[in-house]
């Protein structure tokens, strides 16, 4: 994983690795320098490399300190300027651009610097009154519940503030980068793995990362929202194909699984409709094993190409391949002529209609399974038969007497 993206955002928590070496280095000119954080100057920006590192004048005499200064040779992580009792946190003077971004966190706009902030301390970093997990999780006890999810996302275990802002954002929830949720996850994860392709999924494209992932923690594998199996994800959008499947009579062997990854990528992939491997677009195609690859990564090559066996297709007849027939030539029957890849209808995914001419009317299929072959009646063609153990007279096409049927 690169953190690509993350290098650029200086002012606040960058990325999971960075934020942890920034607070190594920021501990470091914290301890080298032994500084205070003046309010003039934190309110000039928040850039955790560049901290002040003037010295500390002493305070006029006479005036009440509600925090006494600790010797530099104490090596305190923090130490806080003198305050005046009962004088505000935010003023003016003071941290004056806190509570000014669009989401500000509520005890923050509530000027309750003190829940998190102990000006006392000098072994915290900032004071805070916790490390990282415990100073959010004592309020949010809810968010105590992705601990006992069976996958946590891993910068979850560490802190929260890798992704939301203590005090505030220009992004809902705090986040540290927006307005998509695509621009917080690449500040981590590496842009171009997930969006350098020619086909984007509808919701990679529209930067929603959110659609199919939990920030947080999953009961399921890869912080998917929807589980356990693949089409459970897929339904919570594409409501039409898992429905077909579930009323089919038969399943593709894949789709009985319930998944879906080995023909579509989810993210997105150079060839349409996200396939994983090749396969045509075109109805028609010259015969090209590569060209069926998304096929052939389960199914045997030879069931298309070999014109003649006695093994291994039952798609024959007599020795000769009926699949060779029809897909190794130059005018090759693309398999989604015949087969509907989800589910269908008819026996051997033999699909009830296909898609045929220049305007995809649809044309009838009626497939008979016999005992030991076949029968394909189209609406363009008389009733074709094949036996593999008596072979029939395979006839010339007969002219097409086209019924066309309207397209659904
Ligand atoms: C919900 C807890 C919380 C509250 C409330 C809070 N802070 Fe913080 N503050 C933090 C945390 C956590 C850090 C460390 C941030 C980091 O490591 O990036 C921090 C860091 C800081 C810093 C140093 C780094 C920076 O971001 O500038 C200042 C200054 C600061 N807080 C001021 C304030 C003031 C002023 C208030 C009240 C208006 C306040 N904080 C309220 C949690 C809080
Ligand atoms: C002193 C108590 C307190 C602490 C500590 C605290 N929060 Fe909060 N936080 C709140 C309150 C109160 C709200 C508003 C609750 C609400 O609207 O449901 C809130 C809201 C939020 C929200 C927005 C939730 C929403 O639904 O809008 C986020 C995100 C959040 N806090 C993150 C953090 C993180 C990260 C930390 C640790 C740095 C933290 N909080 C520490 C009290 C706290
Ligand atoms: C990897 C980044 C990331 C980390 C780390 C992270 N969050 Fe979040 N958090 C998000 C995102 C993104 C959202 C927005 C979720 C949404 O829009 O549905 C969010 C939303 C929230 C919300 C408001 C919505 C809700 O789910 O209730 C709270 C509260 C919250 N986070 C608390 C925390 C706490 C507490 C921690 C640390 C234990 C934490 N988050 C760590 C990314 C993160
Ligand atoms: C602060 C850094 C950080 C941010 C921000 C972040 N991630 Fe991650 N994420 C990680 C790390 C570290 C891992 C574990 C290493 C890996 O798998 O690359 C991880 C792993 C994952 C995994 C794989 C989990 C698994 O069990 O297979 C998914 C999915 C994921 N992140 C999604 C997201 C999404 C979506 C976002 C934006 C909402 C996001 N991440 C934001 C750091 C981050
Ligand atoms: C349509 C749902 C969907 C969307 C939208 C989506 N993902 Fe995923 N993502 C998945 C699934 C499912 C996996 C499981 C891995 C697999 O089988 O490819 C995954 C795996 C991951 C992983 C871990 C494996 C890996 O590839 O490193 C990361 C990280 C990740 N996604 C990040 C993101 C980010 C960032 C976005 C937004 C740009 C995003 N995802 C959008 C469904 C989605
Ligand atoms: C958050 C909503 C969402 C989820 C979840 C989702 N998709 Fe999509 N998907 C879309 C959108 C939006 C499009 C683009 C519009 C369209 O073509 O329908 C799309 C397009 C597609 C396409 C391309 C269609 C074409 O004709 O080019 C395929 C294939 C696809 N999704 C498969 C899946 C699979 C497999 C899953 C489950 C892992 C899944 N989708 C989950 C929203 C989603
Ligand atoms: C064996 C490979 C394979 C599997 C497994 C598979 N698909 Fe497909 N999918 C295809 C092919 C091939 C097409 C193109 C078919 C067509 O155009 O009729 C396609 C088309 C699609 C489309 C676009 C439909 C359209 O009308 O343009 C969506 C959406 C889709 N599949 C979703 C899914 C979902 C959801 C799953 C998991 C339940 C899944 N697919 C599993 C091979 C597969
Ligand atoms: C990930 C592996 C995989 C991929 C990829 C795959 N299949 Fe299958 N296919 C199977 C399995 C498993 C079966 C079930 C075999 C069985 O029942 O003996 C099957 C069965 C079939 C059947 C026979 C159905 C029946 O009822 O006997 C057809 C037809 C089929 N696949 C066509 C295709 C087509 C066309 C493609 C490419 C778009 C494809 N398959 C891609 C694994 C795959
Ligand atoms: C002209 C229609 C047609 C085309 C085109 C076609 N098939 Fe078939 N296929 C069939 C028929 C009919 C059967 C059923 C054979 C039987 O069981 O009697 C079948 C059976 C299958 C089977 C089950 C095992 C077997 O061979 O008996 C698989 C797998 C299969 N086809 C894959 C494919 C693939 C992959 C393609 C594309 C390269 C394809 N088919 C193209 C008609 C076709």
């Amino acid at each position: 994983m690169k953190n690509s993206k993350g290098g650029k955002r200086g002012s606040v928590s960058s990325g999971f690795f960075q934020n942890s070496q920034m607070i190594i280095v920021a501990g470091f000119l914290l301890l080298v320098f032994s500084p205070v954080l003046s309010c003039a100057q934190e309110s000039q920006g928040r850039v955790r490399g560049s901290l002040p590192q003037t010295e500390i004048s002493s305070p006029p005499a006479g005036t009440p300190l509600f925090l006494a200064q600790k010797s530099s040779a104490e090596k305190a992580l923090f130490s806080h300027p003198a305050i005046q009792e009962g004088e505000p946190c935010v003023s003016a003077k003071c941290h004056a651009e806190r509570g000014t971004a669009s989401y500000v966190h509520t005890p923050v706009a509530q000027g309750s610097c003190v829940s998190c902030h102990d000006l006392t301390a000098s072994k915290a970093r900032f004071g805070l009154k916790k490390p990282d997990l415990d100073l959010c999780l004592s309020c949010h006890e809810d968010q105590k519940a992705f601990y006992k999810q069976e996958v946590i996302h891993p910068p979850v275990k560490t802190d929260c503030i890798s992704c939301h802002n203590p005090h505030e954002s220009p992004y809902k929830f705090q986040l540290e980068s927006g307005p998509s949720s695509a621009r917080l996850c690449f500040t981590c994860h590496d842009e171009e793995d997930k969006m350098e392709y020619t086909y984007l999924h509808g919701p990679v494209e529209s930067e929603d990362c959110l659609a199919c992932h939990n920030p947080h923690a999953s009961s399921y594998k890869h912080l998917v929202r929807q589980g356990p199996q693949e089409i459970q994800l897929c339904e919570s959008c594409h409501q039409e194909i898992p429905k077909k499947i579930e009323n089919s009579a038969h399943k593709h062997g894949v789709i009985n699984k319930g998944l879906c990854s080995p023909c579509h990528a989810f993210h997105g992939s150079n060839l349409t409709k996200h396939w994983t491997r090749r396969f045509p677009d075109k109805f028609y195609n010259p015969y090209d094993p590569k060209l069926y690859s998304l096929c052939f990564q389960c199914h045997e090559k030879r069931q298309a190409f070999l014109s003649r066996s006695t093994t291994l297709t039952n798609f024959r007849n007599g020795k000769r391949n009926l699949h060779y027939l029809h897909v190794t030539r130059k005018k090759g029957r693309t398999c989604i002529a015949c087969h509907g890849v989800h589910a269908t209808n008819q026996e051997r995914l033999i699909r009830s209609s296909t898609p045929f001419g220049p305007s995809h009317f649809h044309i009838r299929i009626v497939f008979v399974k016999t005992p030991t072959g076949g029968t394909c009646t189209l609406s363009c063609h008389v009733a074709k038969g094949y036996d593999r153990e008596k072979p029939l007279k395979l006839q010339a096409d007969t002219k097409p007497t086209i019924k066309w049927k309207k397209p659904k």
